[in-house]
């Protein structure tokens, strides 16, 4: 196989051309929301189980109060809150498509439109200056996932800098990683102030989506911004490609299976018969 994307460039539009040359160059995308009633619906739900777990009002701006939630939940009640709207985001049958047409289009070109999307959210809450809920720097690979997955990341507040989450460029992630070796033993820390001067926080705008792949090293760090982070993210990989720790059927579930390749998985040769 000739991995070489230019070699096949024909065969993709300008558009996809260039969507593929800057997901290659960057390992991420930070793209508009494709569908933005959907990821209104999805923040709208999420506010109101998060009201009605704590019992409060929501008010005016479904924004500021996610931003302020802070004023709300105290760091140790933080992982019982964030169980239980995940919980119900789990329970809402309509969520997972709706998420999937945030970015259905741009994962169709990154990724292949045949599709396997992970079945259970995740949901961050990351409280201004809050020590407890930090993701170290990482590749998602190293704890056994496949590296043909891809993350969607999805902000349902305005995330920049410390409030956001931090990524590897490919080429720097190449030099390190070739020689992680000498990390050994050493911490995450240490590999974190090695990469550190080439990291980059990666601004998202609520309305806007992130895509990436964990292959490259990212992570967050303590949240220094006057407001609290919500992000959701789901992984999605190309139905067929290679699966690891996390397993299609349990983890992972088809989603855009195509009639040919249901003919083609059904198919069973008949035997004791000759032509
Ligand atoms: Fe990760």
């Amino acid at each position: 196989v000739n991995a070489d994307p230019s070699h096949a460039a024909e065969f993709f539009t300008p558009e996809e051309r260039s969507l593929a040359e800057r997901f290659a160059t960057q390992g991420h995308l930070v793209i508009p929301v494709e569908d933005r009633p959907a990821l209104d619906r999805l923040r709208g739900f999420v506010v109101d189980r998060a009201a009605r777990f704590l019992g409060a009002d929501p008010g005016g701006d479904p924004g500021d109060f996610l931003d302020g939630i802070h004023h709300r939940v105290a760091p140790d009640k933080l992982n019982e809150f964030r169980l239980s709207v995940i919980g119900d985001l789990n329970e809402a049958e309509w969520a997972r498509p709706a998420y999937f047409r945030l970015a259905r289009g741009h994962l169709g070109t990154i990724v292949g439109n045949e599709l396997a999307m992970q079945r259970r959210f995740n949901l961050s809450v990351q409280l201004p200056d809050d020590e407890s809920s930090l993701l170290p720097i990482h590749s998602d690979v190293w704890a056994g996932d496949s590296p043909f997955e891809v993350v969607l990341w999805v902000p349902l507040v305005d995330c920049r800098r410390t409030k956001s989450m931090f990524i590897v460029d490919p080429e720097t992630d190449r030099r390190i990683q070739r020689d992680l070796a000498r990390f050994d033993g050493r911490g995450v820390e240490d590999l974190f102030r090695a990469v550190e001067p080439r990291i980059q926080f990666l601004d998202v705008a609520y309305g806007e989506v992130l895509l990436f792949t964990q292959n490259l090293m990212h992570g967050n760090r303590v949240n220094r911004e006057p407001g609290t982070r919500w992000s959701i993210n789901m992984r999605f990989k190309s139905l067929l490609s290679p699966y690891a720790d996390k397993r299609l059927g349990e983890f992972f579930e088809p989603i855009t299976l195509r009639p040919a390749t249901r003919f083609g998985l059904e198919h069973r040769l008949p035997e004791g018969f000759h032509e």
